[in-house]
């Protein structure tokens, strides 16, 4: 099913709650606006929170004989999208998941969804380096993955968490596409004074010890956790995030 698929990226982090799904949406919708044919993937079983993020909450995602055909955001069908929260009757329903039920649902959204043509696959993923990521990276040895955006915040412990991430890459042989430190700092709407509310450049530190390229550091900007389903790029295009999104896109499109 990842045959036709010409660029697979996975965006990670040690830490929750850094900015995962939100990079992973507005990047997919990035590359989208730049008129690539683009997947997005959430393999976090326990927290989905895609459908949210693209307001696609409440879709079905159809079986059909050769698989299961993914939610499209939109009506060009330039945006597919897979997520457990498509699968599950109410938000609120919780599914306790034991490793080998998790590892068999991963491998099944790898295998099983009729992708078709791709230009990108951006894989979402849970927290930390766990049965979704080894089973990711397993099946993902099969076909060309390009590699891992890392997601941080300034904050040591989370600069600590990313650290064992690029271990756990370098282990299982992902290679690194870059870094992004979000959160980093935040832009008074009224003075436009920016605020380190997190401490500054642990990113680029971290960037600058593990030897891999800093992508960008995106502002705390709340505007950019509104945009549910928009992009940034094209909603906010003066905005620092629209910014780090077109330069993280001419970046990747060149490796
Ligand atoms: N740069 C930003 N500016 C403002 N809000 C942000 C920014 N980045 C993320 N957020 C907000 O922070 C919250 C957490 O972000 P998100 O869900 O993307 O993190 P995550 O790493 O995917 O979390 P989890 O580990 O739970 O999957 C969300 O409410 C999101 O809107
Ligand atoms: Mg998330």
């Amino acid at each position: 099913m990842l045959e036709s698929v010409k660029h697979i990226i996975l965006i990670l982090s040690g830490k929750g709650g850094v900015g995962k799904s939100t990079v992973s949406t507005q990047l997919a919708l990035t590359l989208k606006e730049k008129g690539y044919k683009v997947g997005l993937l959430d393999i976090d079983l326990c927290g989905p929170s895609v459908p949210y993020l693209l307001q696609l909450e409440g879709k079905d995602v159809h079986q059909a004989d050769g698989g299961w055909v993914p939610v499209y955001a939109d009506e060009e069908q330039n945006l597919a999208v897979m997520s457990i929260g498509f699968l599950l009757n109410n938000r609120n329903n919780a599914i306790v998941w034991r490793g080998p039920k998790k590892t068999a649902m991963v491998k099944q959204f790898l295998t099983d969804v009729c992708w078709g043509k791709l230009d990108y696959l951006i894989i979402d993923t849970p927290p930390g380096t766990s049965d979704e990521h080894i089973t990711a990276m397993e099946n993902l040895k099969t076909v060309k993955c390009d590699g891992a955006i890392l997601v941080t915040t300034p904050q040591q412990v989370s600069i600590e968490d990313v650290r064992k991430e690029i271990t756990f890459c370098r282990k299982t042989g992902i290679p690194i596409l870059g870094l992004i430190e979000n959160m980093s700092g935040f832009v008074c709407p009224h003075c436009s004074n920016c605020t380190n509310i997190f401490s500054k450049g642990g990113g680029e530190s971290l960037a600058e010890l593990a030897k891999v390229p800093l992508l960008g550091s995106l502002p705390i900007d709340p505007r950019v956790g509104q945009l549910l389903g928009k992009a940034c790029v094209k909603e906010l295009p003066d905005s620092p995030a629209a910014k780090v999104f077109n330069s993280i896109v001419e970046k990747i499109a060149v490796t």
